[in-house]
This record gives C-alpha cells, sequence and structure tokens, in this order.
C-alpha cells in the first residue's frame, strides 16, 4: 500500500475549511496566522507561500512578515510581541531555521504559549511529553493522522524512529509511547551515535525515517512487512529531470516498496500533512475544532 499524503492532508484541509466556515458565520471573524519568514532561504520561501495558499483556500486570515537576513533578533522579538497582543492573531509561526545571529530558542519562547501552533515552545513540548492537551508539532502530529487515517494501528507494536530532532524524531518518539488510542507504541530512537543502525531498523514493525540523508534507509535494513514513513525531503542532481534535480526521501523507496505493507512516497506523503495539521492547529488556537 501506498500511504497517500496528499490526498489525506486534501481531506483534512477539506474538514477545516468547512469547520471555518462556520466558526466564521457564528463568530464574524476568521482564525488568523501570522508567519514571519527572515532571510531568503529557498526552502523556507517555498514553505511560507505553501503555507500561506492553504489559509486563502480555507478562509483564514493570514498575514506574513518577510524581512531580510539583517533583521535583529530584538526586532523579530518585537514581531512576536506584536503578534501576541493582536487579537485577529490566533496562531504565529516563525519558520525556521534562523539566521545564525538570531537565538532560535530565544524566540520560540517569545511566542505565547496559546498562540504555538507549531507546538515549539517548552511548555507545549513539556504538556506534550506527559500526554496533556496541547498544541503537537505539526509533522509528528501529521504522521499519526496519516497511521490513524490508513488504519495502521501502533499499539503494541515496534517503532524505530531514526533521527532525534527536536522537530521530528524527539517529539514522534514522545506521541506514540503515549498510553493513548493510536500511539501505546514500543518506541526506539536510533541515530548517529549506533554502531550498527540496521540493527535497530530491523526491528522495526513501524519505521520512521527522519535523518535528511537521500537513500540511508535501503531494504535490507528492513524486515518483510513494516510500514515505513518517510519524513525526508532532499533535493539531489538528476540530470534527467527538468531543470537537473529532484526530490527524494530518506528511503530507497523503489527497493523498499517491495517489501513494505505500507509506505510513504515523498513527495506526496509527509509533507502534504505538515501544512494540514498547521491548519488544524490554527484553527484550536482559535477556539474551533473539526468534529
Ligand atoms: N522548518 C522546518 N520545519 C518547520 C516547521 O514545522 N515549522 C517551522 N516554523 N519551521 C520549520
Amino acid at each position: 500500500m501506498i500511504i497517500d499524503g496528499k490526498k489525506i492532508s486534501q481531506e483534512i484541509k477539506q474538514e477545516v475549511k468547512q469547520a471555518t466556515a462556520i466558526f466564521r458565520k457564528e463568530r464574524g471573524y476568521a482564525p488568523g496566522l501570522a508567519f514571519i519568514l527572515v532571510g531568503e532561504n529557498p526552502a523556507s520561501q517555498s514553505y511560507v507561500n505553501s503555507k500561506g495558499k492553504a489559509c486563502e483556500e480555507i478562509g483564514f486570515h493570514s498575514v506574513t512578515e518577510r524581512v531580510p537576513a539583517t533583521t535583529t533578533e530584538a526586532e523579530v522579538l518585537a514581531m512576536i510581541d506584536r503578534f501576541n497582543k493582536d487579537e485577529r492573531i490566533h496562531g504565529i509561526l516563525v519558520q525556521l531555521p534562523l539566521p545564525k545571529h538570531i537565538n532560535e530558542q530565544k524566540v520560540i519562547e517569545a511566542i505565547a504559549p496559546a498562540k504555538d501552533v507549531d507546538g515549539f515552545h517548552p511548555m507545549s513540548v513539556g504538556k506534550m511529553m506527559i500526554g496533556l492537551e496541547t498544541f503537537l508539532p505539526c509533522t509528528p502530529y501529521g504522521i499519526v493522522e496519516l497511521l490513524k487515517r490508513s488504519g495502521i494501528d501502533p499499539s503494541g507494536k515496534h517503532v524505530v524512529v531514526v533521527g532525534r530532532s527536536n522537530i521530528v524524531g524527539k517529539p514522534i518518539a514522545n506521541m506514540l509511547v503515549q498510553k493513548k488510542p493510536w500511539a501505546n507504541a514500543i518506541v526506539t530512537i536510533a541515530h548517529t551515535a549506533a554502531k550498527d543502525i540496521a540493527a535497530y531498523t530491523k526491528q522495526a514493525d513501524i519505521l520512521i525515517a527522519a535523518v535528511g540523508v537521500p537513500f540511508a534507509i535501503t531494504k535490507e535494513m528492513l524486515k518483510p512487512g513494516v510500514v515505513v514513513i518517510d519524513v525526508g525531503i532532499n533535493r539531489i542532481e538528476d540530470a534527467a529531470a527538468k531543470n537537473g534535480s529532484r526530490l527524494v526521501g530518506d528511503v530507497d523507496f523503489e527497493g523498499v516498496k517491495e517489501i513494505a505493507s505500507a509506505i510513504t512516497p515523498v513527495p506526496g506523503g509527509v509533507g502534504p500533512m505538515t501544512i494540514a495539521m498547521l491548519m488544524v492547529n490554527t484553527l484550536r488556537a482559535a477556539g474551533g475544532r473539526i468534529s
């Protein structure tokens, strides 16, 4: 089975759109999301453009502050302060990474936890860790939703996460280990310190790859019937492609799909889910929800 993240994300966005129409009618205003994009990183520009477009399609109010890479930390903090106080804004997203002269952690902590739709504030992370209701970070939240809507229950399964980033590896491991429906898994986090990464990946009933290395996971490293979630988005050179490059994941899709029972493609797997879950979080930040 190919897990169609594009289709599932469209269904979720449709649900948010319908809920937003009702929300606007009842309250007379729209959920509002503010983006801050510092610098000209092409991938970040593309992500923020896609997120802004999704807001428009759904019927959210959105504002994007695009500022140069030379913007100071104090200026970024001042923008956040302004959005924290702006009652038309319910969610604030500062696109990462930030230029080196800006302390990313300080910026994340400046966002009011009630508007932390990225789920990166230590308050949100702490609540997630102990299983309290909070904003869940969009990419891992999207992975849980992909599994749920594909009927793949991680309960009692061995999930092996490869990668330990704060944005994906650590939170997805935490979410799936919770004693809750669509979680309750036995979770291993493997990472670069492992001498033999395959010794871990071979044990996976569900493998989640979030390492940022093209083709890092091959079929020799997995057992037949595994469910594979590929979080990687890597641009590699390809002379046969139109613009000389193409996007691939962290998993050797062509090889692994022969032995996996289910697998997410790249593009069209986890990627579109991140935006869909951001829309869900923003609706919730405004006080609405999908049924
Ligand atoms: N950079 C890569 N992923 C993300 C994300 O989910 N949110 C933000 N703000 N920046 C990112």
